[in-house]
């Protein structure tokens, strides 16, 4: 009786790591996907503070493929949550991008004070994701949970 109860907990926790383990390495697409956006975050920021319209449109151009990556990634996994932080982060890119269109015409601080708005809820989109979804490894390197 014993006996089947621990070779039933064991078979449970060997089915459940390998669950785990099946969906955790990222692909290269996607880690490559995750350093773009890393360099885009920190350069809108730059960028925003110089007026730097083209530079701005260069990083919205870097964006969106990196973007579609993580939406097709989460939409195949079917994580509705993760989908939704994803499609925030594109939504708030489309939105710098308009922004970038109106600087374009000659100083507009509404335009600037939008895309500041926007980058921060571009880099929060960072932060929800991270927080649900990557998991750190003691080794310091990072696999999706
Ligand atoms: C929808 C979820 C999601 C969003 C949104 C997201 N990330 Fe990630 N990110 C992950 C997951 C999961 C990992 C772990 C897998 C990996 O390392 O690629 C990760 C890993 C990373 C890494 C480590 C890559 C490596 O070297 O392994 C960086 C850097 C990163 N993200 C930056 C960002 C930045 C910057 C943003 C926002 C602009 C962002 N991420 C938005 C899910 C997300």
């Amino acid at each position: 009786m014993r006996l089947w109860l621990v070779l039933g907990f064991a078979a449970c926790a060997a089915t459940w790591a390998l669950a785990v383990r099946a969906d955790e390495k990222p692909s290269a697409e996607y880690v490559r996907a995750m350093r773009t956006l890393d360099s885009v975050s920190r350069e809108l920021p730059r960028s925003l503070a110089a007026e730097d319209a083209k530079g701005l449109d260069a990083l919205v151009i870097q964006a969106r493929p990196a973007l579609a990556t993580l939406e097709q990634y989460w939409t195949a996994r079917d994580v509705e949550d993760a989908l939704a932080i994803a499609q925030r982060a594109s939504k708030a890119i489309a939105e710098i991008s308009v922004a970038v269109h109106l600087m374009a015409d000659g100083p507009n601080p509404i335009a600037v004070e939008g895309a500041q708005d926007s980058i921060k809820t571009f880099q929060a989109s960072c932060v929800a994701c991270h927080a649900a979804y990557r998991l750190t490894l003691p080794d310091g390197s990072f696999t999706i949970r």
